[in-house]
């Protein structure tokens, strides 16, 4: 299948009012975006236009009911060839596709989602941030257009990509709280999709635990709330003697692409991970035996992050006071090596555009 991609450029580029040394996350836009419509039957209108708003009827269902999914994704600059890399877009591609089928949105074919994408980025090059800290976020999204109250799948949809200079999301370790009273997902439901509805969902009890002095929640299973889940915006890993634990994938769990490429960098590195499930009770045994020697999050957005330590009903535990961060630093060096192209790319991740 092959897509014609129109482009539109932009006039005057806005990146004259850009300072990469303090750029954030996720307020700077860059000049273009793509777009297509799916109109009930096929993709088209393939195109490249400057960032902007989309006119939207008051209808449109993806407002109402949510038929929303979204990826994140990064592309990072290479000083060894000048060039810039995609990290594993095809895994983000699968997953928009997974995320597609479960919300009842058409499929995105591999070439209109990565073409759209080169052709995007090779447009925005100059955006990606050339520091060590940096690096060019990407944003491809899919809502549902129809314009129709009643609450039924839409025939319409848009898929968009635009990208966003970024710095750390974190800018520090840190402390985050066991979550027992509200639920991220449940069995049956969409956990496992990245649809907004998760992300709006979160809000509330992530003000309540930010209102008691955490940065974020860390869910725990919906049945029982026992078993460690993820956190807000990312996968967690715990070091106890020794061996890296990360709680296996379910219906109620994202499929992070960077928990999957720490947990295939640390078995490449020689460290012993496994994917089983993981109680608080664990956890506080494995601290009060000074077992646990690291938490750290895993995500595109955050990367890779301390936990300086989590709260679990009236008490706060702190992690970093008693461990090291030996594991996460190696990992995190090792796979900013790999995204920025400063060692061999052994595990085959970067995509050049
Ligand atoms: C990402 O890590 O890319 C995400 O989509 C998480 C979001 C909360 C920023």
């Amino acid at each position: 299948m092959n897509f014609k991609i129109t482009i539109e450029k932009r006039q005057t580029s806005k990146i004259a009012e850009f300072y990469p040394e303090n750029i954030g996350f996720g307020k700077i836009f860059t000049d273009h975006m793509f777009l297509a419509n799916w109109d009930g039957l096929e993709w088209k209108d393939a195109r490249i236009v400057p960032y902007g708003p989309i006119p939207l009827s008051p209808a449109t269902s993806a407002i109402h009911y949510g038929q929303s999914i979204f990826e994140g994704m990064k592309a990072f600059s290479h000083s060894h060839d000048k060039g810039i890399h995609l990290f594993r877009p095809l895994e983000n591609w699968m997953r928009f596709n997974i995320s597609a089928e479960r919300m009842v949105m058409p499929y995105v074919p591999k070439e209109l989602y990565i073409d759209g994408l080169k052709t995007l980025l090779k447009l925005e090059s100059a955006w990606v941030p050339k520091n060590e800290k940096g690096s060019l976020y990407i944003r491809p999204f899919m809502f549902a257009t129809d314009d129709f109250i009643g609450v039924t799948p839409s025939k319409t949809f848009i898929f968009v990509i635009f990208c966003c200079p970024v710095g750390p999301y974190y800018s520090k370790p840190l402390k985050i709280k066991v979550e027992e009273t509200y639920s991220r997902s449940a069995p049956g439901g969409v956990g496992y999709v990245k649809c907004a509805g998760n992300y709006g969902g979160a809000m509330f009890p992530t003000l309540q635990a930010q209102k008691e002095g955490y940065d974020q929640v860390l869910w725990t299973d919906p049945l029982t709330h026992t078993l460690i889940e993820e956190t807000g915006t990312s996968n967690l890993f715990a070091v106890i003697n020794g061996e890296v634990i990360t709680p296996p994938l379910s219906a109620t769990l994202l499929s992070g692409i960077t928990r999957n490429s720490v947990i295939k960098g640390l078995r490449h590195l020689g460290y012993e991970v496994n994917e089983r499930p993981l109680s608080i009770l664990a956890l506080k045994n494995a601290l009060n035996d000074g077992s646990l020697a690291e938490l750290f999050i895993t995500g595109t957005a955050a990367t890779l992050v301390g936990i300086q330590g989590f709260g679990h009903r009236d008490a706060y535990f702190d992690v970093m006071d008693q461990g090291n961060n030996a594991v996460s630093t190696h990992i995190k060096t090792w796979l900013d090596n790999v995204r920025h192209g400063n060692i061999p790319d052994e595990l085959d991740w970067n995509v050049k555009i």
